[in-house]
């Protein structure tokens, strides 16, 4: 709580004074410091290495090697250090190493490193899951089930909705990301990479539009478009392709992560909560991504003043340790001994982050986001004005993405110079993430100081200029 209140402290005091420059230039504010050619020497030796021995399927978009973090700053095995705006993924909410997420995994790892939820019983995991129950949007009365991983969440999700529901189909959208486990990827529709050569998937998934408004698939507009994407869900799928009495779940991001860093507008939750109401079919939220403090509140679907039936949450839990837990209305989650289970899940040590987690981001870092948020969202956006390469900003507390085209009418997607865009923010210093087919995602750790977050902003745009020849 130290570091978080040490943060929000900070953080005020430049904000108090703020007629503060968009810029970090001319301040002495901390930056990257690249003191090799990427990759570093050292590096270049685990490179090789992992290229010989680690699956090719990961997606790596530079050769960043770390060897430490601490707060938003990652070091590489050269030296080198690098302003993290990635989060390990959205991973790293309370920063890297946290001291006292680190403190408590100490202590717990001293007492009892596993023990198995799924036989035994152990403080930690009752805590976290009463935790948990209270911090899920809705009633008190809530059940978890623990897994290690967002996919393993989701797969949770898919099995208790049928199980609870007893029906086979479910409904997901167009660019979403669940997981790449089989049942998670027959929900995920946001790259064919994800799914090529590996049908058959899991069958009773309908894919349907997300509320993508930059790119609507119906060529409306919102909100005289009466949100036809959900509507379009009512009128042709389940009148003309799938028996409502057959659909156990509907599974949606409330801001969708992989597939572009989407924001729908403010009616599409409420709509989706209706339609699922009308036809009794279970509401599964994924916050995978977008949940514990992300956005400045500490699920995405609290923006949107809906509830949903299932959550499924990971990366963000627990500060880096491997945690996934599906949250379900008690009355929902009714399935008997022997029906889900894992030997790992909910181990104590991760629950002990976890919980140590939800403090820091209920005590200060939540609101960290959302002020950052706020100020980088308006920074970003003048970038839209000024270039128009700069198609889209769009986000929600510290989950932002900006989609960059070719040209700002026909909207074209350009990948490489997206690519291009990354890499050499990275040369820079600046750790990013790509999001879809043509987005930049920014997801720093949730401790960010408004300091960092202009360095970041300026390499970022510096990259931009570069890549775009502006
Ligand atoms: C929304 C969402 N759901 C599920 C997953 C899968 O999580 P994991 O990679 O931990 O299996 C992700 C991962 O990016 C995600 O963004």
């Amino acid at each position: 709580m130290a570091r978080a209140n040490m943060t929000m402290t900070r953080a005020k005091k430049t904000g108090g004074k703020n007629k503060r420059m968009n810029t970090a230039k001319k301040s002495n504010s901390r930056k990257p410091k690249i003191s090799t050619s990427l990759p570093g020497p050292k590096a270049k030796v685990i490179l090789n290495k992992d290229h010989k021995f680690v699956s090719p399927s990961y997606t790596r978009s530079y050769p960043a090697v770390v060897e430490k973090g601490q707060g938003v700053w990652v070091t590489d095995v050269d030296g080198n250090v690098f302003l993290d705006f990635s989060a390990g993924i959205g991973v790293v909410s309370t920063g890297h190493c946290h001291p006292e997420v680190v403190k408590v995994i100490r202590e717990q790892a001293g007492k009892l490193l596993h023990m198995s939820g799924t036989d035994f019983y152990y403080p930690n995991q009752a805590n976290l899951a009463e935790k948990l129950a209270e911090i899920v949007p809705g009633a008190k009365n809530k059940k978890v089930f623990f897994g290690n991983s967002g996919a393993e969440a989701v797969e949770c999700a898919m099995k208790l909705a049928r199980y609870h529901k007893r029906r086979a189909r479910y409904v997901a959208f167009t660019g979403a990301f669940h997981g790449r486990t089989f049942g998670a990827l027959s929900l995920t529709a946001s790259k064919a990479t994800q799914r090529r050569f590996f049908a058959p998937l899991l069958s009773g998934v309908d894919h349907v539009s997300y509320a993508y408004c930059y790119r609507c698939p119906f060529n409306l507009q919102y909100p005289s478009c009466d949100v036809t994407c959900v509507k379009y869900i009512e009128d042709v799928l389940l009148k003309k392709v799938v028996p409502a009495e057959e659909v156990a779940a509907v599974f949606v991001e409330p801001v969708q992560g992989e597939g572009g860093y989407i924001v729908p507008p403010a009616g599409f939750m409420p709509a989706l909560r209706a339609l699922c109401d009308k036809y009794e079919i279970l509401l599964v939220d994924d916050e995978v991504q977008s949940g514990m403090g992300r956005t400045g509140k500490m699920f995405a679907i609290e923006h949107f003043n809906t509830k949903a039936d299932i959550y499924c949450i990971a990366k963000g839990v627990a500060s880096g340790l491997p945690l996934g837990a599906c949250v379900a209305r008690a009355g929902v989650m009714d399935w008997e001994p022997g029906s889900h289970a894992s030997t790992f899940a909910g181990n104590p040590v991760s629950c002990a982050a976890a919980l140590k987690t939800i403090d820091l981001l209920e005590n200060g870092l939540i609101e960290n986001a959302a002020r950052l948020g706020e100020i980088a969202f308006a920074r970003l956006s003048t970038l839209r004005e000024r270039y128009d390469f700069v198609g889209d900003v769009r986000g929600k507390g510290l989950m932002i993405g900006v989609e960059l085209v070719g040209d700002p009418i026909t909207k074209e997607p350009v990948k490489d110079r997206r690519n291009a865009v990354v890499y050499e923010a990275f040369k820079q210093g600046l750790l990013l993430l790509g999001a879809g087919e043509s987005t930049v995602r920014f997801i720093p750790p949730l401790v960010i100081n408004e300091s960092e977050l202009h360095v970041g902003l300026d390499i970022f745009e510096l990259a931009l200029k570069k890549v775009f020849r502006a």
